[in-house]
């Protein structure tokens, strides 16, 4: 394959932070073989990629109403290709391009380092090409070197998920748990720390499942001991991961809560509903009381934690009775964040042929109500802040002019003054103030290299 260094990507990506570090690796891979080079500006591109996901709403109506204003873009200059990945293009395979003659390549998840060859093809072929296999692990073993962007690193260490909840697309797109060796893990964040990377966050749809073969013997690691060897990396300072689930969330992991001090004081840990009879119905594998409990010996562990959760609300057959037993788990679990999401029917998985009991007024309602409490919380968790010293990693410039944004161990963005030398070095910054989406802060230690 040859390298043009002019070649320019457009990228549209949708939904989590698996998306996020795949489409960063999209752009990495065609760098590496066609000389792509990422623009902001689609009249400079001849590639436009979507990396779709499908997790709630109408996603596949999305793609396709996006894909139409693109018609126009691809008609003006010839050889100009659209490439469309992700869980949507992995559900839609070939009928995508039957449906939308303008996509040239459709690729998913596990697939997308054939990126280089799929282009070629196409090309070659002056036809569509599809390829959303699941070729278990081989996407990471072709991925070009890993390239730090900053000193906050995502870093996948799992593909897919096997719990199989009832309302969930992700195991029927990115396929079966899978592990990532543990050696590989380790050198690509080596590698990383090289480059500056001070903090990074382990990746996976449900990271507590990690099981990485170590070495060549039939030994498997599991998040508890990974976490004790990427903080044994030199210049790793800080490790978070995402996403946990609570049925497989171990003693183990509750423990590194109090052993190692590199782990980040936060944990997101979604638990969807606070009633036994619909987590039941979600096949979430925990009950109410299982899941406090753990809640119980992580505070123990680590009593500055933040703690954050995902919700559904609306599923089929929820009552106001199950909602209000979700309000009061907030309360006894004590979150300070949360994502939150009306249930949305998944093509092909049980829930979707269940009936939908719960009215859209009372979803919003009961969404709205959460929400506004969730918020408080939020609040309330940074009021608490004011007046402390935080360690904070400086990540990058804020937007006002001599201040610099950080995150606090706790994962709340703080801005304060400060040289932009200080990018890359943990700092210590009294909390001075309690904004809306972020923290305003003082520098109190300066470190040594300040220019
Ligand atoms: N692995 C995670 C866990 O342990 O639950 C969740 C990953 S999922 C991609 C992210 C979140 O999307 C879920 O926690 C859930 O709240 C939400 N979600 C997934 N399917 C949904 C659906 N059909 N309707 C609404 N929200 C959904
Ligand atoms: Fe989805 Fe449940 Fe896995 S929410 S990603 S099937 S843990």
């Amino acid at each position: 394959m040859s390298t043009t260094p002019s070649r320019k990507v457009f990228l549209i990506s949708y939904g989590c932070q698996m998306n996020e570090y795949d489409s960063a690796k999209m752009v990495d891979v065609l760098a590496a073989s066609h000389g792509y080079e990422r623009t902001q500006n689609p009249d400079e591109a001849d590639l436009l990629l979507l990396n779709t996901c499908s997790v709630r709403e109408k996603a596949q109506e999305k793609v396709f109403s996006e894909l139409g204003r693109w018609r126009d873009w691809k008609q003006q200059v010839p050889g100009r290709l659209i490439g469309v990945g992700g869980c949507v293009a992995s559900q839609e395979g070939q009928a995508l391009t039957e449906r939308q003659p303008l996509v040239d390549i459709v690729f998913g998840p596990q697939t997308l380092h054939r990126l280089p060859q799929l282009l070629d093809a196409t090309r070659a072929a002056r036809k569509p090409v599809v390829d959303v296999s699941f070729p278990e692990i081989e996407k990471f073993d072709r991925l070009p070197e890993p390239r730090a962007e900053g000193p906050s690193a995502f870093v996948s260490i799992m593909e897919g998920c096997s719990k199989y909840c009832t309302f969930c697309v992700v195991p029927y797109t990115r396929g079966a748990e899978v592990s990532r060796p543990l050696d590989d893990v380790l050198a690509e964040i080596a590698q990383l720390a090289e480059q500056g990377v001070r903090e990074v966050t382990l990746l996976g749809q449900n990271v507590n499942a990690y099981r990485g073969r170590m070495g060549s013997g039939g030994e498997v690691c599991d998040l508890a001991l990974l976490i004790g060897y990427v903080a044994r990396i030199p210049g790793i300072e800080r490790i978070r991961y995402t996403t946990s689930h609570p049925a497989e969330f171990s003693d183990a992991l509750i423990d590194a809560f109090a052993e190692e001090p590199k782990l980040a004081s936060y944990l997101h840990l979604p638990v969807q509903s606070g009633s036994d009879r619909i987590l039941g119905m979600m096949k979430r594998g925990y009950t109410r009381e299982r899941y406090l409990d753990r809640i119980r010996r992580v505070r123990a562990a680590r009593p500055d934690i933040s703690l954050s959760t995902d919700f559904i609300v609306g599923f089929p057959t929820e009552t106001d009775a199950d909602f209000a037993m979700t309000m009061d788990l907030i309360h006894e679990a004590g979150f300070d964040c949360a994502f939150s999401f009306i249930y949305s029917p998944r093509p092909g998985t049980p829930a979707a042929n269940l009936r939908d009991t719960v009215s859209d007024a009372d979803k919003h309602r009961r969404l709205d109500i959460l929400q506004t409490r969730i918020r408080a919380l939020d609040d309330e968790f940074k009021r608490k802040l004011v007046g402390t010293t935080q360690r904070v990693l400086v990540e990058r410039p804020a937007r006002r002019p001599g201040q610099m944004a950080g995150r606090t161990s706790t994962n709340r963005w703080v801005n304060f003054e400060a040289p932009a030398s200080l990018i890359g070095q943990f700092v210590d910054v009294e909390v001075t103030e309690a904004l809306n989406n972020s923290l305003r802060g003082r520098l109190v230690v300066a470190q040594e290299c300040i220019a």
